[in-house]
């Protein structure tokens, strides 16, 4: 029995660092490929050439040819430009769409039974435009953003209260943009909802943050956006997959009647396992909550209106 050999499409920092990480977890071969000659070969080898220090047996390959990438089992996607001070994620829709149309058409004819992960912003639509073009079911194909979303706010929340993100659980539903939908009322430090731990106007402080949190990076970076906590959400997704771990994590998953909503892609708690999308988790929302729901549903129909076919 092999190792789960991971794709990680896009060798820039997102796919580096996920590669990075997955390669400390020792969760299996990893295959970096970018179109730019030599960074995808030189990351990957450099990378590989700190096993013995960190001692983790995993194979480490860059390349720019699919055919290295045959037979993933699983296939992360980051490619695509990402935002500069001032534009939002949607912005990179247009140039985003072809990369990662393209990238889909290439990993489907090469790793026709994988399960696809994708990163690349806007997430949601990134999703939807992958989803067309693979025509995967719905159990193997999904989004990266509820993770980062939610670590994010856990973060603010450990950082509020003073105390170990290791008890802070947040959730975080709806699409990976302006419109997210932080839940306090479900995000607790070790089964205490954050609702009895600290006062509303925190509470909405914080949820900004997590709004804005990819934003509060990209004005800092000036040149890119940001990749560690990306980088570590999507590994941890993949991990779950790999171990059939059944983790139940915010991802961007096909919505069929979940939460009213029907044909969309959008951030709602899922079961991840060997069978990758096992199970879309609904919960009961309140009326507020389920208008900042449908209204983050509506943004991600708008956006995934402009996809090219
Ligand atoms: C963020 C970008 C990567 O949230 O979407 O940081």
């Amino acid at each position: 029995m092999g190792r789960p050999k991971i794709t990680i499409v896009g060798a820039g920092n997102v796919g580096a660092t996920a590669a990075h990480w997955a390669a400390a977890k020792e969760i299996g071969d990893i295959v970096l490929i970018d179109i730019i000659e030599g960074v995808p070969q030189g990351k990957a080898l450099d990378l590989y050439e700190s096993a013995p220090v960190e001692g983790f047996d995993c194979r480490v390959v860059g390349t720019n040819d699919y055919r290295d990438t045959a037979g993933s089992d699983i296939v992360v996607v980051t490619a695509g430009i990402a935002r500069k001070p001032g534009m939002s994620r949607d912005d990179l829709i247009a140039t985003n769409a072809k990369i990662v149309g393209g990238v889909t058409d290439e990993v489907m004819k090469h790793s026709p039974k994988c399960i696809l992960i994708i990163v690349s912003n806007p997430l949601d639509a990134m999703v939807t435009m992958a989803h067309r073009r693979s025509r995967l079911p719905q159990n193997r194909i999904v989004g990266m953003a509820g993770v980062l979303d939610s670590a994010r706010f856990r973060t603010f929340i450990a950082m509020e209260l003073d105390v170990s993100v290791e008890d802070v659980q947040a959730c975080v539903l709806g699409g990976h943009g302006d419109t997210m939908v932080p839940l306090p009322r479900y995000s607790t430090v070790a089964g205490i909802p954050i609702t009895a731990l600290m006062k509303p106007g925190r509470i909405e402080a914080l949820v900004r943050r997590t709004r804005d949190g990819g934003a509060e990076i990209v004005n800092y970076l000036k040149t890119g956006s940001a990749f560690y906590a990306p980088g570590a959400s999507v590994i941890q997704m993949v991990e779950a997959i790999v171990k059939d771990k059944k983790r139940v994590l915010p991802c961007a998953a096909l919505l069929q009647g979940e939460y009213g909503e029907r044909d969309v892609f959008m951030g709602v708690p899922v079961k991840l396992g060997a069978g990758g999308v096992e199970k879309v988790i609904e919960l009961d929302l309140s009326p507020d909550e389920k208008a900042a729901f449908k209204k983050s549903a509506d943004h991600v129909r708008s956006l995934v209106k402009v996809l090219p076919a």
